[in-house]
């Protein structure tokens, strides 16, 4: 185990760190940026179906589900395809809505989930085109759907998903630049600007990590906090959302992420000198808006810890702990965003002497209800 460990204390920590290599692997032979083609056999062979859907439904569970989120604001950001995000164990009890005009995208690491697959087998009986996106070959969601692509993350071992998640990110944003392009919703010029944007994603996540030693010493500080709140905006609610349920996972915190204007109407609440308060705060996300919100935290004594852009000035004078991400464009930001939150929550989990790799009562695929 010690050498599948690759010299690392945990998988997770392995998995965190093999993010930029597993990011490239997911893109490579698919996006071929320099000329500005992206390649992606399960969506060329079905595209009339692609552009002729009315609005796609992704099904997912956990961390995969956080991942669906992203891409509900990339599809239709960049594609502008209505999109709903379901949880596969909601939508399948449901009676849901579906056509044979829906395309249904099932997200899941493993292809094992249950809720997931059922979700498939129903929509499929309805007559929607199911895609998946899994990261384990051959396994029965990938059977089970009409196309799909695979991540190529490599194999994830720890329970807390890190490296599945980002792929699935890098996947899906391919999907929603292949799409926009093609329904002639994005520009030539945006469109090369965005896989040369999507290319540098992968060094700037290397950087990210050099920043360990900083995330260490603010996990330090609130190890043993009871409650966290994450607060995100648009592209990166989601994120908030992750960031939460990562630190929940593995050091058994209760966390909760919410977006950040959403704060006003119950979490704010909850803070008082006690309460950390992750924000994040990126230059070109609703900046001005995610400031005030900081503003608000600050005057009720709350704890906060922001992730900001490069260069920040603004937050860094308001906030108790400021973590830099490089510049890239706001839509993918998540791949960045999302690094710090995956090692605060691994130093916090590892302070407090927790089973990272196999936390309590978790299963890295939930195979059965
Ligand atoms: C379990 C795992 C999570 C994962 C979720 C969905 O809860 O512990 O890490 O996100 O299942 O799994 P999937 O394999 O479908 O992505």
């Amino acid at each position: 185990e010690q050498i599948e460990k690759g010299g690392y204390e945990h998988f997770m920590l392995k998995e965190i760190h093999e993010q930029p290599k597993a990011i490239i692997d997911t893109y490579r032979g698919r996006m071929l940026a320099d000329q500005g083609i992206i390649k992606m056999a399960g969506v060329d062979d079905h595209l009339e179906k692609f552009l002729n859907a009315d609005r796609i439904i992704i099904v997912a569970c956990g961390t995969s589900w956080h991942a669906g989120l992203v891409a509900e604001y990339l599809f239709e950001d960049i594609a502008r395809i209505p999109v709903e995000v379901e949880y596969a164990s909601e939508f399948r009890y449901r009676n849901p809505i579906i056509t044979d005009k829906d395309i249904v995208i099932a997200i899941s690491q493993s292809g094992e989930t249950a809720d997931t697959l059922a979700a498939i087998k129903l929509a499929k009986s309805k007559g929607a085109f199911v895609f998946g996106v899994c990261n384990v070959v051959g396994s029965s969601i990938a059977r089970e759907t009409h196309a799909g692509a695979y991540t190529h993350a490599g194999p994830e071992i720890g329970v807390a998903s890190t490296k599945a998640f980002t792929t699935q990110i890098t996947v899906l944003s391919l999907i929603a630049l292949k799409l926009g392009k093609a329904k002639g919703k994005i520009s030539n010029s945006l469109f090369h600007s965005h896989l040369q944007t999507l290319q540098l994603i992968p060094k700037k996540i290397e950087e990210l990590l050099a920043i360990d030693d900083q995330v260490k010493h603010i996990a330090s500080v609130y190890k043993n906090a009871t409650n966290c709140l994450y607060l995100g905006r648009g592209f990166n609610f989601p994120v908030a959302l992750e960031g939460a349920l990562k630190l929940k996972e593995i050091s058994y915190i209760h966390a909760e992420g919410y977006p950040a204007a959403e704060m006003k109407h119950g979490p704010i609440a909850l803070i008082d000198e006690n309460m950390p308060i992750i924000v994040i705060a990126t230059s070109k996300g609703h900046y001005e808006k995610v400031v005030s919100n900081i503003q608000e935290i600050k005057s009720r004594s709350g704890k906060i810890i922001a992730i900001v852009t490069q260069g920040d000035t603004t937050v860094k004078e308001i906030a108790d702990h400021t973590i830099e991400i490089p510049e890239t464009e706001e839509a993918f930001t998540p791949l960045l965003t999302t690094i710090p939150l995956q090692l605060l929550s691994y130093h916090i989990a590892v302070f407090l002497g927790r089973n990272v790799d196999q936390p309590r009562n978790l299963a890295k695929s939930v195979t059965v209800e």
